[in-house]
């Protein structure tokens, strides 16, 4: 009988990637999502392949019901807007932390093998060496990221105390097809080419030198997949999911600008309270552990997105 797996989260941007993923390789896929932020037609493709629960990962009856002879968790579920975080951090730690605490209670109550934990870049905020190492001491600017970092106390602990197998993928800046591109709290990929589209000046937060270690979805799905067979040694670790190289923002602006072939200025405002000013990992222990290479170049992986969500932008302009 084929694996059973939970994909927490699984009808959001990067969840959705990943149960494709997992469809694909014969799993029975249970998603949770309780779609705040998700949609089902991000699971269209596999919509008759798995079986979506709609519901909240606060509700631990529903999680121990549907971790039920499940192999592995892939947690994905989390509130991700720094900006929206910075106005409610309750609610933020609420779902982030304590919704965490919940599926790894489940998860240790139903004898899950192996719960993969999506982190983030963000936990390392502001650093002086880069790019930044696993051990480095996070330094979260926002509530957003401190959720982030302390849940992943949560699954490291989980490991040392219970003998619960976790482990914790940090993604750095993830782009690709399926982005959010609707909310006003979106990433700077689907604002920029909103606005070029409809012939509008963008904004830029500061003077665009931020630098970004973008990593395209495809490679984090892999980084999942890696974790799920990673060897013991990878048990109760923490992994950089990143390229190691950096673009800037003035960068991301021309390139799409470029790839519209559009010629406006951007307008430069200040910066926005709680963003870093650079994100800049170091792959080699994922490379190492994980047998992970990310292969998305940057100049393959923006014209693949700035591909969709042109058609994205357009099927909504005409609905
Ligand atoms: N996108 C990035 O660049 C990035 C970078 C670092 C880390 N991450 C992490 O990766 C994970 C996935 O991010 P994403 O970009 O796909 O975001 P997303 O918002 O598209 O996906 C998150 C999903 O979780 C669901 N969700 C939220 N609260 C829930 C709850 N209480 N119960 C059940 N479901 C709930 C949402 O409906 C959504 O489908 C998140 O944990 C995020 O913190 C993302």
């Amino acid at each position: 009988m084929a694996s059973k797996v939970v994909v927490t989260g699984g009808a959001g941007f990067i969840g959705s990637h990943l149960v494709e993923k997992l469809v694909e390789k014969n799993f029975n896929v249970t998603v949770i999502d309780n779609l705040f932020a998700g949609k089902k037609e991000n699971l269209k493709n596999v919509w008759k392949d798995i079986e979506f629960v709609k519901g909240n990962i606060l509700d631990s009856k529903l999680l121990n019901s549907c971790f039920k002879d499940a192999d592995f968790v892939f947690h994905e579920a989390a509130l991700r807007s720094v900006r929206v975080s910075v106005k409610k951090p309750v609610t933020y730690a609420s779902v982030n932390i304590l919704g965490t605490i919940k599926v790894l209670e489940a998860a240790k109550q139903q004898n899950v093998k192996r719960v993969i934990y999506a982190s983030s870049s963000s936990i390392y905020g502001n650093q002086k060496i880069f790019p930044v190492k696993e051990h480095f001491l996070p330094n979260p600017q926002n509530p957003y990221a401190a959720s982030k970092a302390c849940a992943e106390q949560y699954c490291k602990m989980y490991s040392q105390l219970f003998g619960l197998e976790t482990i914790a993928l940090r993604y750095f800046n993830v782009y690709g097809p399926r982005q959010d591109y609707l909310s006003e709290y979106g990433t700077i990929f689907p604002i920029f080419v909103n606005q070029l589209l409809h012939n509008k000046s963008p904004t830029i937060f500061g003077d665009g030198k931020q630098a970004r270690d973008f990593t395209y979805v495809a490679d984090v799905v892999e980084a999942n997949w890696k974790a799920m067979r990673a060897s013991k040694k990878a048990v109760g670790e923490s992994f950089n999911v990143c390229n190691g190289k950096t673009v800037s923002v003035n960068q991301v602006f021309s390139l799409i600008s470029k790839a519209l072939g559009k010629t406006i200025q951007p307008n430069y405002v200040s910066v926005r309270a709680g963003e870093v000013q650079k994100t800049h990992g170091e792959p080699s222990k994922a490379r190492k552990l994980l047998g992970l290479q990310c292969k998305m170049s940057f100049q393959k992986g923006l014209p693949k997105t700035v591909e969709w969500l042109k058609k994205e932008f357009f099927a909504r302009d005409f609905r």
